[in-house]
């Protein structure tokens, strides 16, 4: 038996991928940019064993439930596109053990809620290719297998990269330019830290690839909105680039919040964000009002959970403002007055 276990972590976009040209191939309508999340927190681990004693048929287990894999689905897809690229392989060296005829078993977790709005399509999915690649010793760099893990989810395509990471929607009709690249290392802004707010980890009731087709086919503000993003690509490349958190912030928040107004602009609309994350909204608007100046960036996926993106420096006072007005059960037990969350006073500055 061979076998292969790969690690992918989530990665949450700054600059949204919303909307699909291409439905079957995972076209976008628009460029996107992310910032993959360190592998020790958020991550998809996915083992894949390939055996000729394997009965016929390939089988996946997400988080221990199996999940069927459909031929010329998006895990079939993605299968069957890496299997093709493992044959070409074996063809070249016949010494090569025939892997790609041989049935595989496949078994996948999330070290966190899966389908709630934290990526877990991406790292899933990366994870998924990343493994088979690394199981069939394929040549392929990671921008090749971003084509495949993009038809997989289009948001794992970026997962495969780490630091910054840009998934330019490409001209080919193939969707042979389709594909992700880093634009800067995850060592190239060390400062930069995610704090990701869990509000709810249950499943959403729109799930992306259906929430972004009623997108397309129903919404006008869309057509504003992917005008926008040419501009916002380069102008957050570039505040990464030369590491000018305010800018990269602001394009971060008006990115998100332009994202969800496509979303309500979607008929019927489509609601990810609740009282809690737009709470969330208000405080971080509050800090960085009585701050002075901008020290942190709210953005919100398909979900309602929050990732806020802040310098070290300012890391604290971040968690300090959230704890403030949203204390889990936890901080509650060390609460001498236990104070509820409206009780709190609105000072950000003690
Ligand atoms: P999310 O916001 O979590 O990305 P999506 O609606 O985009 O939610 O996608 C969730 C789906 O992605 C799951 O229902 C499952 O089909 C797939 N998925 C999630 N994690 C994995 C994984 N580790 N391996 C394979 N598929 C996964
Ligand atoms: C809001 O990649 O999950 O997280 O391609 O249909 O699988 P499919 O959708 P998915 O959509 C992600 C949408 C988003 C924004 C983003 O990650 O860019
Ligand atoms: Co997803």
């Amino acid at each position: 038996m061979y076998e292969a276990t790969v690690s992918a972590p989530v990665n949450i976009a700054c600059i949204k991928y919303w909307g699909k040209r291409d439905t079957k191939l995972i076209l976008p309508t628009n460029s996107s940019l992310s910032v993959t999340l360190d592998q020790d927190h958020l991550r998809s681990t996915t083992t894949s064993r390939a055996d000729e004693s394997f009965e016929k048929g390939d089988r996946l287990w997400l988080n221990g439930k199996e999940e069927t894999i459909k031929q010329g689905g998006r895990l079939g897809v993605c299968i069957s596109e890496l299997r093709g690229w493992r044959k070409i392989e074996e063809d070249k060296d016949s010494s090569l053990p025939k892997l790609s005829q041989w049935p595989l078993r496949i078994a996948s977790y999330n070290n966190f809620p899966t389908a709630a709005g934290l990526a877990s399509s991406a790292s899933g999915l990366a994870a998924l290719v990343a493994s088979l690649a690394k199981l069939f010793q394929l040549p392929q760099n990671a921008s090749q297998l971003s084509i495949i893990a993009r038809q997989g989810s289009g948001s794992a395509c970026r997962s495969l990269f780490g630091g910054y990471v840009a998934w330019r929607e490409g001209t080919e009709k193939d969707g042979s330019d389709s594909l992700a690249e880093q634009i800067e290392s995850e060592t190239h802004w060390p400062e930069i830290h995610a704090l990701i707010c869990v509000v709810s980890d249950a499943k959403k009731g729109t799930s992306s690839t259906s929430g972004m087709q009623r997108t397309v086919e129903t919404s006008t503000l869309l057509k504003e909105r992917l005008n926008l993003v040419p501009s916002r690509m380069n102008d957050i490349s570039q505040a990464i680039r030369s590491k000018n958190f305010e800018k990269f912030a602001i394009l971060t928040m008006k990115d998100s919040n332009s994202f969800h107004s496509v979303c309500l602009d979607t008929f019927p609309p489509i609601f990810y964000l609740n009282d809690v994350s737009k709470s969330i909204i208000q405080v971080i608007e509050e800090l960085n009002r009585s701050s002075g100046k901008i020290i942190a960036a709210y953005t919100f996926d398909a979900g309602p959970n929050a990732v806020i993106y802040s310098l070290q420096e300012n890391i604290g006072k971040v968690i300090g403002a959230i704890k403030k007005f949203f204390p889990t059960e936890e901080d509650n037990q060390v609460d001498p007055f236990n104070t509820k969350p409206e009780e709190l006073p609105v000072d950000f500055n003690e």
